[in-house]
């Protein structure tokens, strides 16, 4: 139903069919909790903490109450040649809370930016070193790594690519996909044991091609997210960790989905004890309020790029790159407030027990639906995947996810998966609700 006020002929919708929005339109006007409103009066429940962003729920005040105030005192300041308490304050809460040494923080505003500004960090620390020759970055396919020319390049999602080909960066390979549809269709909350190593072709085969002299950097995401949320096989990401030290390729993990306790951890490093070079982050942080994003380094990348302009006059600068809103003062005051109130109501840990009760939900409602191919669960967040119509790939996803918006739960569709992550805040009978809900829908698609 269209809301008479409402004129929707001028907006073009981001990763969205607009055609067949413009007839079944779904606009929200209000949220509160685990709750939006739409235009035409109904609640739907947040299913997918609207795209991994609100980990605390909707409308929390002490976010909005520190976004207020900061208004009031300082609203924004440049960013370039000075800089703002609250950016400081954010970037040692962020380092505070990542493992080992990743202790600076370079803010942006976007997962894509993140992606962008690490790969670019990348290639900027391998000249200052005097090995500019490593140019080389390595992804893996059906990645998710934002939308810039960088992120677009690593990422490995067939359709974000297709159109842009001449576009996209030169020196560029590929991992494997994580997923074995197999022997580990179904997995809920444990890592799946693959007996094939799935990352000796990275020595065996991709290296070598490029030599790994020439290997700038290897990005991964620790679950892949947008892709309908695989877990790497057990030991996956420690064998990659040892892979790029063995031949001084640095290491990026995009943490804009599992950092800030999506897996019931501060990140996926932590959760799984793997210390990347650099490490991505955006949406929970500042709990999607205000768009913020950042990369956080270890001490080595700060330190090399400073030493590297150690005679240098006083005025050069060290890393040419940036953006007018980093570190801006009122994401940064949604960030604080964020990661206050998450410790405050200890909610990472919630996502971890939340998660176990969500994963077994899904495994016992889907298992044996019609069309079901595989059920992954790991952290507060796991995928139903069915299968996918001949020659219609997605389909079956996208009518799925409608028929859940009609009956009230927003759930995610990627592809023909299913995508559930909620916010760290929700309740029992809330999964119930989306489970029921989402097996309801499977049951009725064709
Ligand atoms: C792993 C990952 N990286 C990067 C991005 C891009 O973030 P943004 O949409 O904020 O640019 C996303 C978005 O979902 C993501 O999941």
């Amino acid at each position: 139903m269209r809301h008479p006020d409402i004129n929707m002929n001028h907006q073009w919708l981001p990763f969205t069919p607009n055609r067949s929005f413009q007839l079944d339109p779904r606009v929200l006007v209000a949220a509160e909790g685990m709750h939006f409103t739409t235009h035409d009066g109904r609640q739907v429940l947040d299913g997918i903490s609207s795209l991994w962003c609100v980990g605390a729920g909707h409308n929390r005040k002490p976010i909005n109450e520190a976004i207020k105030r900061q208004l009031d005192t300082l609203d924004y300041a440049t960013a370039f040649q000075a800089s703002n308490d609250k950016a400081f304050q954010a970037a040692e809460m962020i380092a505070g809370m990542a493992p080992g040494d990743l202790n600076r923080v370079l803010f942006c505003n976007s997962g894509s930016e993140a992606a962008d500004t690490a790969l670019k960090l990348a290639l900027a620390y391998h000249r200052a070193r005097g090995e500019g020759h490593r140019n080389v970055f390595i992804g893996r396919e059906r990645a998710y790594h934002g939308v810039g020319f960088g992120g677009m390049s690593v990422g490995g999602i067939p359709a974000n690519r297709k159109v842009f080909g001449t576009a996209l960066l030169p020196r560029v390979d590929h991992l494997r996909f994580i997923h074995d549809p197999v022997n580990h269709a179904y997995y809920n909350g444990e890592e799946p044991v693959w007996e094939e190593d799935i990352l000796s072709e990275l020595e065996s085969r991709i290296l070598p091609l490029h030599d790994p002299s020439n290997i700038a950097a290897v990005i991964v995401e620790p679950v892949a997210g947008s892709a309908g949320w695989y877990v790497p096989p057990k030991g996956y990401l420690k064998r990659l960790r040892e892979i790029c030290d063995k031949h001084g390729i640095l290491l990026i993990f995009d943490e804009v989905i599992t950092g800030f306790g999506r897996l019931g951890a501060n990140f996926g490093a932590t959760y799984y004890d793997v210390v990347p070079d650099m490490l991505t982050f955006a949406k929970a942080v500042s709990n999607g309020v205000i768009p913020l994003g950042g990369v956080i380094c270890r001490d080595h990348l700060y330190d090399g790029m400073m030493a590297a302009n150690e005679k240098n006059p006083p005025h050069a600068i060290e890393f040419f790159h940036g953006y007018t809103y980093s570190g801006h003062p009122v994401a940064c005051a949604a960030a604080i407030a964020t990661l206050e109130l998450m410790r405050e109501e200890d909610l990472f840990t919630r996502a971890g027990q939340m998660g176990k009760i969500l994963g077994d939900a899904m495994h016992r409602a889907f298992k044996g639906l019609p069309h079901v191919v595989g059920i992954r669960s790991m952290g507060l967040a796991g995928a139903v995947e069915l299968a996918g119509l001949p020659g219609l790939a997605g389909k079956r996803g996208y009518e799925v996810f409608l028929d859940c918006f009609h009956r009230g739960v927003l759930v995610r569709p990627a592809g023909d998966n299913l995508v559930l992550a909620p916010p760290y805040i929700v309740e029992k009978a809330q999964i119930e609700q989306m489970v029921d809900t989402l097996a309801g829908a499977i049951k009725r698609v064709v």
